[in-house]
């Protein structure tokens, strides 16, 4: 069998290859006279269907192509934080620098830096008996991240020398006896095969919370740890700001950012505002624990269909070394067009909406890449790490009922749905009470009803049946409006604009507003609940609601939210305190006549 083929046809990413019999799928080829990156995505006879990560116009038929024998893989290793890559992990900056723009042909980089140093320290031992996924030795990768130098997945055998110093990715640092008798030279670096998830001991249940320090993402609509969850939601409902609120505030170590563009503005947020935003944890930036994978407009979309599956192979490879990882896609809209695209070239029958049939599956087993796993390791308790994924979804026109949101709501945890009236009336984050969910609900109640919060989740279920109700009342409001209700019901309706705006409500671009610890979103809905509880026991009394509606407590529960974490326990108690006082000041008036 040769290795060498020749073009037959080309048709926009997509490119048919004669005489390519015995070739694999999702193996990289060299196509045309400039050696084009591709992958062929479908074997026919001796017909090969290659998706090319390159632009392909000028690609003459008759033109050879090259088998390269190795499935479409990633470079692992120290350098990946800090980095902008494109879908294949060509690092943005060294085509750019090469080809004089993003738009490249036939340039092959090396996605991890070949020429820098590490500061390698081994950890393990020479004489030790190690499996895959064990730690040899650790490098300063970044400011704020310890890059685990592993062992690979398939190796079993002993340690016969184990260096120290300073090395490049590619130098030998250790050298094992495998259990074969074999002698083998490790380095920094690894492949990976993008499609293929890397292997680990055992998932756990989603039993940790991700936390976000967003209200209504953690208390109302939690997402664990290894989790899977989407955000939808129609133009300019607040999409990529919750993406990078999760980005900045979730407490997991590493973030792999995808953004997949479409229009000039979507470009500009993934190359020029995410570098530029700040790691409140850290103080430096939040590129020094971020790795970004940018597909723009002037992309071929074939890089973008390989962009998700890049980007999730250096997420599992962080949690290998123990870390929590969250996984931000924005948007995965982008993608499944991509998707549509190629398919359409390969003449496939098209699905709903011109979609292929196969999308669901795609992003089922997309999103089962996510988990909180045992890692590989000799240790029997293992070392956990975890893979949190969330995509945007943009469906056109804000209708959620088209494939992609659909298929994607199938196979997430949580579905945090955006609504442009919400938007409208500036109501941020944007995400409907009503129409979201948390499946993660159930396994997280006992996390989140530990002892210093043990009714946490039954102060969540009320304050969420009282909107409930306030969505029911409200259509009778419309019909007699708000006076004609009984006043406990009114009562109601205060309570539930309380929810909304002084809990639910979270300005990102506020400084103390857009984190906010779980502990503070706990006491926040305790004050919330005790106002409640006064002003139904004052109703029974036969007090009118308007007495209510001036009362300075008010004030300062609308400006608890700027109250800063750290302080908020003694707000939250001088809060109580002025609120029991101030309802006994009314009603005693109403007693004294
Ligand atoms: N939590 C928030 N706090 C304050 N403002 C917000 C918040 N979320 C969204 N916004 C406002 O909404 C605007 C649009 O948000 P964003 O760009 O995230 O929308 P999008 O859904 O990503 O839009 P597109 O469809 O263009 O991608 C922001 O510029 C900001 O003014
Ligand atoms: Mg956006």
């Amino acid at each position: 069998m040769g290795e060498e083929g020749v073009i037959e046809k080309i048709a926009g990413p997509l490119v048919v290859a004669d005489k390519m019999r015995g070739c694999e799928m999702y193996e990289v080829i060299k196509v045309g006279e400039e050696g084009l990156m591709g992958e062929t995505i479908r074997l026919d006879g001796d017909f090969a269907y290659i998706q090319v990560y390159e632009d392909t116009t000028g690609l003459k038929p008759g033109e050879p192509v090259i088998r390269t024998k190795a499935p479409l893989s990633v470079e692992l290793g120290p350098g990946i934080l800090k980095n902008f890559y494109d879908g294949v992990q060509r690092p943005l900056e060294e085509i750019g620098d090469k080809a004089g723009d993003y738009i490249t042909r036939g340039i092959y980089v090396d996605a991890i830096d070949r020429t820098k140093k590490w500061n390698f320290t081994p950890t393990a031992e020479e004489g030790e008996e190690i499996v895959g996924g064990d730690i040899l030795g650790e490098v300063p990768e970044t400011k704020v991240i310890t890059h685990k130098i592993l062992a690979p997945p398939w190796i079993h055998g002993r340690i016969v020398e184990l260096k120290e110093g300073e090395f490049t990715v590619n130098e030998c640092i250790a050298r094992v006896q495998t259990s074969d008798g074999e002698d083998v030279e490790l380095k920094m670096m690894q492949k990976w095969p993008v499609r293929k998830g890397r292997p680990y001991k055992e998932k756990l249940d989603p039993e940790v919370p991700l936390l976000t320090g967003q209200r209504i993402n953690d208390t109302f609509f939690p997402i664990a740890k290894g989790g899977t969850g989407a955000i939808p939601g129609g133009f300019g409902t607040g999409k990529t700001v919750m993406q990078h609120q999760l980005a900045r505030w979730a407490n997991a170590q590493v973030i792999v950012y995808i953004g997949c563009g479409e229009r000039g503005n979507e470009m500009t947020e993934v190359l020029e505002d995410f570098p530029e935003l700040v790691d409140p944890y850290s103080g430096e930036k939040l590129m020094e624990r971020s790795s970004l994978i940018a597909n723009t407009s002037n992309m071929p979309v074939a890089a973008r269909e390989a962009s998700i599956y890049t980007g999730i192979t250096l997420a599992e490879y962080y949690r290998d070394m123990g870390y929590d990882v969250a996984i931000q896609a924005d948007s995965t809209s982008r993608w499944a067009e991509a998707l549509r695209e190629i398919s359409g070239r390969l003449e496939e029958m098209p699905g709903e909406e011109g979609f292929p049939a196969y999308l669901a599956t795609r992003l089922a087993d997309f999103y089962e890449r996510a988990g909180r796993v045992k890692t590989l390791c000799s240790d029997s308790e293992g070392r956990i790490g975890s893979v949190t994924v969330v995509g945007a979804v943009s469906p056109p026109g804000g209708d959620f009922s088209e494939p992609v949101t659909q298929n994607t709501l199938r196979v997430v945890g949580v579905f945090w749905a955006l609504d442009s009236t919400l938007a409208d009336r500036r109501h941020f984050p944007a995400i409907s009470w009503l129409r979201s969910y948390s499946l993660y609900l159930d396994n997280l109640r006992e996390w989140f009803n530990k002892p210093s919060s043990p009714d946490f989740t039954v102060q969540r279920e009320e304050m969420m049946a009282l909107l409930q109700k306030e969505a029911e009342l409200q259509e009778i409001v419309q019909l007699v409006g708000a006076d004609a209700l009984p006043a406990r019901e009114r009562g109601t309706l205060e309570v539930a604009r309380m929810i909304r705006e002084d809990f639910l409500q979270q300005n990102a671009y506020h400084a103390i507003d857009s984190f906010c610890s779980l502990e503070k979103q706990y006491l926040m809905a305790k004050i919330i609940r005790q106002w409640y509880d006064y002003a139904s026991e004052a109703i029974e009394h036969g007090i009118e609601i308007e007495k209510l509606g001036g009362m300075r407590i008010k004030d300062a529960i609308a400006r608890m939210k700027y109250v800063p974490s750290e302080e908020f326990r003694e707000k939250y108690e001088e809060i109580i305190r002025d609120m029991k006082d101030e309802f006994e000041v009314i009603k005693r008036k109403e007693e004294g006549g």
